[in-house]
């Protein structure tokens, strides 16, 4: 069900960075949440919007035009939990090692902040380290599991006001981090003007999240979903925060979530310099002509032939009788299975290792979301790896499903 006002929202369609009038390039069609995950009850009041992606090439920014309020994205009952897999809590270690060696070295009582802390998977290790730390999460069953790992957790979204009190209880911060957070917040200008109240004038803001370079390259559309409000590129990153008095110094690709980027970004003013790898990735960008629109329109062709493709072999095992089962119901599902219209007739239920969302439905398609435990009583014919960004992880875990006949079917 649509609401009026957001309705209304969808012809006003300006960049959220510079207010430049924007075109989408592509409609994905009526979308849910894509964390949504819900019950029968709910079917009938469930909340659809329009997913439009937009590039404002103006600022170089890839966006989607409209994103729902974020109080209904990240609610008390938010079901991604960032530790339920092993790479991403052997990823993080790493991310807290080296901010601790690089970025902390020589630094007397250290203050982190992270902004989106999720499941405390990252600060855990400065915790562990006795580093002064601190997590803003406004997800409260999230902020909890961080809390019982002995992270410093406040519920709350980052904004202006609340980085004025944290400097008034706990003092200015050497560093904040983010990994896959700001690419979920429409309103940077708030964000960029707390951590400028929030860190030391020779602090730095870290941040990692989904890399447009990869989505293009991979046609992974599934990266667009109703939180990720951006998807960057270093030049997106460079614009943006560039305008909002920061500078961005380093950036080191990361393999998470299909592939991503990390930022290092400093106050204007600060005397460290932009390293090399900041201009031979943004020439790399440009040779990919991430800058140009007939990118997108390219991109929008392959998404239509990748949906063309995954029907076309669903329908063909579902003709010969063949039990097809989704595996790891992801946010990033949502987009694919609501774009290719694929419901319980093709996929017959989605085994996810995460509590809160067994026993719940599909966003939208309403495929059913079981226990891990039912993919492996009756191994499928067919499983989709929708969390195919965990390929290598799932693959090694489930060698007997191949062993004894099994098929992986991967989505994009
Ligand atoms: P992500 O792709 O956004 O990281 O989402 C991961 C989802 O996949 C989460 O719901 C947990 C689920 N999952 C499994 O069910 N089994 C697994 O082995 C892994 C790695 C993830």
């Amino acid at each position: 069900m649509f609401e009026e006002k957001e309705v209304g929202d969808l012809f006003r369609m300006q960049c959220k960075i510079c207010q430049n009038a924007i075109q989408p390039f592509m409609n994905f069609g009526k979308m849910p949440l894509a964390n949504g995950f819900l019950l029968p009850s709910q079917f009938q009041h469930e909340y659809f919007y329009e997913l439009m992606p937009a590039f404002c090439d103006e600022c170089a920014v890839f966006q989607i035009a409209y994103q729902p309020k974020p109080e209904k994205m990240f609610t008390s009952s938010y079901p991604f939990f960032s530790r339920t897999s092993q790479a991403m809590r052997e990823h993080f270690k790493q991310f807290a090692h080296s901010a601790m060696c690089e970025y902390l070295k020589g630094r007397e009582d250290p203050f982190i902040v992270e902004l989106g802390s999720n499941d405390g998977i990252l600060l855990e290790h400065f915790a562990q380290n006795k580093v002064k730390h601190l997590g803003i999460e406004p997800s409260s069953n999230t902020a909890e599991v961080a809390m019982a790992h002995g992270v410093r957790t406040l519920i709350r979204f980052f904004s202006k006001e609340l980085a004025n009190e944290i400097v008034s209880a706990e003092g200015h911060a050497d560093v904040v981090l983010s990994a896959n957070v700001v690419c979920h917040i429409a309103n940077l200008q708030e964000v960029a003007e707390g951590l400028q109240k929030l860190l030391k004038p020779d602090g730095f803001f870290i941040f990692e999240d989904p890399y447009l370079g990869d989505m293009i390259q991979k046609t992974s559309y599934d990266q667009i979903y109703d939180e990720h409000v951006y998807i960057f590129s270093l030049q997106a990153v460079q614009n943006i925060f560039g305008r909002l008095g920061f500078k961005l110094v380093d950036a080191m690709p990361q393999p998470t979530h299909g592939g991503s980027m990390r930022y290092v970004l400093v106050k204007k003013e600060s005397s460290v310099k932009p390293d090399a790898r900041v201009k031979q990735y943004l020439e790399a960008e440009h040779q990919q002509k991430l800058h140009l629109v007939e990118t997108y329109l390219a991109f929008k062709q392959n998404c239509e032939r990748s949906r063309q493709k995954l029907v076309m072999a669903l329908e063909a095992h579902k003709k010969y009788g063949k039990r097809v089962i989704g595996y790891a119901a992801t946010s990033k599902s949502t987009t694919i299975l609501n774009y290719c219209n694929i419901g319980p007739t093709l996929i017959e239920f989605i085994c996810d290792t995460t509590p809160l969302k067994q026993g719940r439905y599909s966003p939208g398609m309403h495929i059913p979301v079981k226990p891990h435990s039912d993919f492996l009583k009756q191994y499928p014919d067919l499983a989709v790896l929708f969390a195919w960004n965990h390929q290598k992880e799932i693959f090694e875990k489930e060698k007997n499903f191949v062993k004894v006949g099994g098929k992986w079917l991967l989505p994009l």
